[in-house]
């Protein structure tokens, strides 16, 4: 089982292959934004890894970070549970002045990921 910590939260085990915003909320217990509903299209889900960023992404994130010009941060609707990682919760409901943190991202990655190598 892959290991996960939030910077400042206890570190937990994580089923393989879980979403990575699915196991920072469900998992680790904190309260990351997911306003698109996991699907690559607002950024709010965004994450700074500390350690364990994995070396691929999908087409979606590549494109989304791109053209908002997010740099040193990764959507963590487009990752997978499938190493041990540690990252920072840069995008939490607290503070945020929002609702809530969006609708519930799907089991699977959507759109359908098309995975390339990070550049
Ligand atoms: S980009 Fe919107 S939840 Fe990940």
């Amino acid at each position: 089982m892959p290991k996960l910590t939030v910077e400042g939260f206890p570190t937990v085990n994580v089923e393989s292959g879980k979403r990575l915003v699915r196991a920072i909320e469900q998992d680790a217990g904190v309260d990351v934004l997911h306003a698109c509903g996991g699907n690559a299209r607002c950024t709010t889900c965004r994450v700074e890894f500390i350690e364990g960023e994995p070396s691929q992404m999908t087409a979606a994130e590549r494109q989304v970070l791109s053209s908002r010009g997010v740099t040193n941060a990764r959507l963590s609707c487009q990752i997978v549970c499938d190493h041990d990682m540690t990252v920072r919760a840069i995008s939490r409901l607290t503070g945020s002045g929002r609702p809530d943190p969006g609708p519930t991202p799907a089991s699977e990655i959507t759109p359908p990921p098309q995975w390339e190598v990070k550049a």
